[in-house]
């Protein structure tokens, strides 16, 4: 799978974690930094990986940053996200059985590491179950279109 990457200064470690763990399992990386833990503004990086996921250059996105939340909150502002921050697997599978979501906000500072390879594996296999969920998804997508035109 081709995955988008980004962190803030408070994701950074876990970042290069986790993009170590993907190419070990044969994904493609997409790094769009931050490239250390000097202080940086999460914002700009989570709107990066949002429009690369948005424009298909990307499957799927990932975020890290303290606590994940600057990060989901930020993304969720790009049309066609869908980002979450699951604090366990649980979460994490049923997010993408039926929110279908497609970026992964993740909190260094907040998740045990342990849980963060649980969360990110279910994440990664699980499918999107359709149907029900799908209609439900197209609202979202609709209301996105009123807003662009300010309705
Ligand atoms: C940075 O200190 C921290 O606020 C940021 O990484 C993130 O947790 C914000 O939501």
């Amino acid at each position: 799978m081709k995955i988008a990457l980004a962190a803030d200064h408070a994701g950074f470690e876990l970042k290069e974690t986790i993009i170590n763990r993907l190419r070990d399992g044969g994904h493609e990386v997409i790094d769009m930094g931050t490239d250390s833990s000097e202080s940086v503004d999460y914002p700009a990086y989570a709107i990066q990986v949002s429009q690369a996921v948005s424009k298909n250059e990307a499957e799927r996105g990932i975020l890290f940053c303290g606590t994940g939340l600057g990060m989901s909150i930020t993304a969720n502002k790009v049309a066609g996200i869908r980002a979450v921050g699951p604090c366990d697997a649980r979460q994490a599978e049923m997010s993408r059985r039926h929110n279908d979501a497609n970026i992964l906000c993740l909190g260094q500072r907040t998740l045990r590491e342990d849980t963060v390879f649980d969360i990110l594996d279910v994440w990664l296999q699980t499918p999107f179950e359709g149907g029900r969920h799908q209609r439900r998804l197209d609202i979202i997508t609709e209301m996105e279109g009123q807003w662009a035109q300010g309705r």
